[in-house]
């Protein structure tokens, strides 16, 4: 097959644009949108009301997708919830509970850590699960369940759209375990299911604002150390932007819980340091914007990413600010993972890297 840019740049830039119309096929297969319920896909043959514990295991973006679903799977459908990198799972020897289940994350289903961790959770008695995007791959055959982000073939080393896609299938799996055991009312679960149908239109609003985005970039590319805050579901978020950032764009990022921050980063802080704020209006908010003050009299250069209006009236001095739509807050990781995504595929392009194909990475890393 020849992969076709089309009017794009690059790959990741289509990649970033198609994710309104990817996400929206993916969540089709998981939830049936006029009845705002989720559905478990039939060859997944976990128990969830018996269930002990989850353990999800994976590497890179998929690792973060995985974390999110952390916040997800314990919050809604009080399920403890475990999340590791793969290459340090295989080797740690974790003790894994008779009632327990796995699930492995994977774009490529080929990286070779990902695929020992699996084989780990099946010696140990679990009950597995591969969530891939290349049916038919090695982790996809090997599992006791394969399920699948419909993302369509993604070129670019960095993921973008196959990470939105894992965020949508693994909240609406967090939905569904949710139901089964019996921890959200019906009508909560179409109020869960119903935010989720709302993705593609409001990703469809982000990427509209995508030249002010670039605006942004352009001037966080002149900094040499760029940090990202999050709290809850959106500190994954922080880490991916971070990690893109770094990917493609080879300038130092680093990601941090926004409670953590007095507990180190803030000694890097001065006027040089951009700080990308991801501060959705939820329950977290306040705390998150008190850790924003903490930035802002350091002199630091806050990019805020938010869907809150009234902050200048409370006299916040924000460098840059990016618009998101208000959502539920079972959408804001999904949400924001596009303009940290914008960020750092334009300061990329600002800095003339070689976006699709950064130095040292690779897309699938099939040995150890
Ligand atoms: C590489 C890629 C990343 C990806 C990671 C895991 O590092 O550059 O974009 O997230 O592998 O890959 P997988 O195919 O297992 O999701």
């Amino acid at each position: 097959f020849m992969a076709d840019k089309g009017k794009h740049r690059h790959f990741m830039a289509k990649e970033i644009a198609e994710q309104p119309e990817v996400v929206g096929r993916t969540l089709a297969e998981y939830a049936d949108f006029s009845e705002r319920a989720a559905r478990l896909p039939e060859q997944v043959k976990i128990d969830f009301a018996k269930l002990d514990r989850l353990t999800i295991t994976a590497c890179g973006t998929a690792y973060l997708a995985g974390l999110t679903a952390k916040y997800w799977f314990e919050r809604y459908a009080r399920l403890p919830t475990e999340v590791d990198i793969a290459s340090e799972f295989r080797y740690r020897e974790a003790p894994m509970p008779k009632n327990g289940a796995a699930i492995v994350i994977s774009q490529s289903g080929e990286t070779a850590d990902t695929l020992a961790a699996l084989r780990y959770c099946k010696s140990q008695g679990q009950e597995t699960v591969a969530l891939v995007n290349v049916p038919g791959s090695t982790i996809a055959r090997e599992a006791d369940a394969a399920i699948f982000t419909y993302a369509g073939p993604e070129i670019g080393v960095a993921s973008t759209k196959a990470f939105t896609c894992q965020l949508t299938v693994l909240a609406a799996l967090a939905v569904a375990a949710a139901k089964a055991r019996g921890a959200i009312t019906r009508e909560q679960e179409r109020e869960l299911i119903g935010a989720l149908i709302e993705a593609p239109r409001h990703m469809a609003e982000i990427l509209k604002e995508e030249k002010h985005i670039a605006d942004v970039a352009r001037e966080v590319a002149h900094a040499q150390d760029v940090l990202y805050l999050g709290r809850g579901v959106n500190y994954p978020i922080a880490l991916e932007g971070a990690l893109k950032l770094k990917e493609i764009s080879y300038i130092h990022a680093e990601g941090y819980a926004a409670g953590e921050l007095k507990h180190g980063p803030i000694a890097l802080i001065d006027e040089n340091v951009p700080v990308i704020v991801i501060a959705p209006r939820d329950d977290l908010f306040d705390k998150t914007v008190s850790n924003m003050e903490e930035v802002a009299a350091r002199g630091g250069k806050i990019v805020l990413l938010t869907d809150d209006e009234g902050l200048e009236a409370h006299g916040q001095r924000t460098f840059q600010r990016i618009r998101v739509p208000r959502a539920h807050s079972i959408l804001s990781p999904l949400l924001y993972a596009l303009p940290v995504q914008l960020l750092a595929y334009h300061a990329a392009v600002f800095m003339g890297t070689d976006v699709d194909q950064p130095r040292n990475l690779a897309k699938s890393v099939t040995v150890e």
